[in-house]
């Protein structure tokens, strides 16, 4: 569905930033902007800030920004169709309805097209698995106890027997191999032709927080290699962004979640009535993975496999969820390999008081850890010692580290106060042991130029939109063309154009690009931080030689771009450089 510029601005402007981004993020208002902890990174004092008057979003943490629709389009996964669509009802903004026609479909947004197919797929899947020709599917899952009701929850389906069914049936459906190799359901070969990635096994589909198939992992009916086939990444499939089974337990009320390795384990789990456990997606647990449960709990308990791959894996992912700010608990599940097999074998109550039983994760990571000493003896014991403050000296709150030594005082049966000083001791070391800072080698100079000049023409296209007095005192010296970078350029047409209709509205800007890395750029754009630092004399210098160093810099790519037969060009050079001396003596204040 294509949207005219006109219904987007529309939709846009009768959705107040502030008001939309406070259902999802607490604000306090400071000066003109309003401030909060940012959704996209993790963080203790908050640098998100949003606008009214910008109608626009930036953190000066993580440099995430943009307007109202880049906010749902990176919080909610929406594409921007679905973020037009969700806030046009918000608004209570009838939209155009027009057929999808096959032409639209062609065009439209890349994103829309991917959930579109993958949804049809789950859904082919899913009629195969009941249809006679799934019936090995069916049985397979039915030996590993899965109810119906679970079946249907999660979407399970069985790829067939055919190499190209799915393949058929989809271009039917009017798709092109293009987008269907981009959805990473088929693959093109030279020798094979055009065939299905996956068949013959039983389907697992991918669903984001909005219950929206983003992939497939899909695992053989025994002991073929590989075990489980998964989507690679795709435009709509981040692993790292994803967990499988949050669609369903962002919704459990629960204060933890349960995190587990596979997907088997997420749906037993959940048919045993914890419907709080998600996994990630066959690959390593990241700091996106944290950011995103932290927006839902402050409390993990890991169910991970109890083999030596699941406890490192265990131990890699509780730094992160601490760095995240998310507690992380150890759930013990011998004498079983996962969380699936516990409960086929002991049930839903003995894995309940398991999680009563759950280990804090720092006192579970030394228990790994003295497994590599000789306990027994003194030396093993002390080495064991040190590298235990050596960890307890990274807790950074001295009541935090306090509390860790004490129990591990106890633990261990040492006392107090020596640990206490062992810690320290290891501290220091540790600082004094920190590598220097090293310059990176290579062009530095160079690049370092490069992003200079960048960022005065940032801070000059931030106090243009700031300041109406700035505009009109410089437009006439510094033109959309002295921004070298094309975005910038194009970011400065707009404005230029917008000043020129009398009517200033960065958010508007936004709306000319169409990619989440764009909108955050943009706003980086309009975000640069100028006025705090300085008085208005200060500010005035600074805004001067911000101005002097954009047009130079312009002057010069022009003269080393000039060619000698360009007569007009000349002139123009010529022109620069007198603007360039009158500019030098102009005096330009700021309000
Ligand atoms: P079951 O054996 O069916 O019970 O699987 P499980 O859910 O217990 O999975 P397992 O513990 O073997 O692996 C955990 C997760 O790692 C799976 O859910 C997959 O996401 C991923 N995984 C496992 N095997 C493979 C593989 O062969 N290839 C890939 N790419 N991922 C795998
Ligand atoms: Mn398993």
């Amino acid at each position: 569905m294509y949207y005219s510029d006109e219904i987007i601005e529309e939709v846009r402007a009768r959705n107040d930033i502030v008001d939309v981004i406070s259902g999802y993020v607490k604000l306090q208002k400071k000066g003109n902007s309003y401030f909060g902890l940012c959704p996209f990174h993790n963080e203790k004092s908050p640098s998100f800030s949003v606008s009214r008057q910008k109608q626009m979003y930036y953190c000066f943490g993580c440099g995430a920004g943009g307007n109202v629709y880049t906010f749902l389009m990176e919080y909610e996964n929406y594409s921007f169709q679905e973020a037009v669509q969700f806030l046009a009802e918000r608004a209570g903004v009838e939209l155009p309805k027009e057929e999808y026609s096959k032409e639209a479909k062609a065009r439209a947004d890349l994103k829309s097209v991917l959930l579109e197919v993958n949804k049809l797929a789950a859904q082919y899947y899913y009629a195969q698995l009941k249809a006679p020709q799934g019936a090995a599917g069916l049985k397979y899952l039915k030996d590993r106890q899965l109810s119906d009701g679970m079946i249907r929850a999660f979407g399970l389906g069985y790829s067939n027997k055919y190499s190209d069914d799915l393949y058929r049936y989809l271009k039917k459906k009017g798709y092109q191999d293009e987008i269907l190799v981009k959805a990473g359901l088929i693959a093109v070969d030279e020798r094979q032709g055009v065939y299905d990635k996956f068949w013959n096994r039983v389907m697992f589909p991918i669903m984001d927080v909005n219950n929206r198939v983003i992939g497939f992992g899909g695992r053989v009916m025994g002991d073929g290699k590989p075990k489980y086939l998964n989507s690679q990444e795709t435009p709509i499939f981040d692993k790292s962004r994803n967990l499988y089974g949050l669609n369903r337990a962002r919704t459990s009320r629960k204060p933890y979640f349960l995190l587990c390795e596979g997907y088997m384990d997420v749906i037993a789990l959940h048919q045993a009535g914890f419907n709080n456990a998600v996994a990630s997606l066959g690959t390593a647990f990241t700091g996106g993975h944290a950011s995103l449960i932290k927006r839902y709990v402050n409390e993990v308990y890991l169910t991970y496999d109890s083999d030596d791959a699941g406890t490192r894996a265990a131990l890699r992912a509780m730094p992160i969820l601490k760095e995240a700010g998310i507690t992380a608990k150890i759930i013990r599940m011998e004498p079983y390999k996962d969380p699936d097999e516990f409960i086929k074998n002991l049930g839903a109550e003995a894995f309940e008081e398991r999680i009563g039983k759950a280990r804090n994760g720092f006192m579970y990571s030394l228990e790994v850890l003295g497994r590599d000493y000789d306990m027994g003896s003194p030396e093993g014991k002390t080495e064991f010692m040190k590298e235990t403050a050596r960890r307890l000296a990274g807790f950074e709150e001295e009541i935090e580290r306090n509390y860790y030594i004490e129990a591990v005082a106890k633990e261990y049966r040492v006392g107090f106060e020596e640990l206490k000083k062992l810690v320290v001791k290891m501290a220091v070391q540790a600082g004094m042991a920190a590598p220097a800072a090293r310059p990176k080698s290579g062009n530095v100079k160079e690049r370092g130029k490069e992003d200079g000049i960048k960022t005065s023409q940032k801070i000059l296209l931030t106090w243009l939109i700031e300041d109406e007095g700035i505009f009109s005192q410089i437009s006439r010296y510094i033109v959309p063309e002295d921004f070298s970078d094309g975005l910038y350029r194009t970011v400065a047409l707009l404005l230029y154009e917008q000043y020129g209709n009398g009517e200033v509205n960065p958010a508007k800007i936004m709306n000319h690009f169409t990619d989440e890395g764009e909108h955050r750029e943009v706003a980086s754009l309009f975000h640069t931080k100028i006025r705090e630092l300085t008085t208005p004399q200060e500010q005035e210098k600074a805004l001067k030689e911000t101005v002097v160093r954009v047009k130079s810099h312009s002057i010069e790519e022009a003269g080393r771009n000039w060619e000698v037969s360009d007569l007009e060009g000349m002139e123009r050079l010529m022109k620069a450089k007198r603007d360039l001396q009158n500019l030098q003596k102009l005096h330009i204040s700021v309000n």
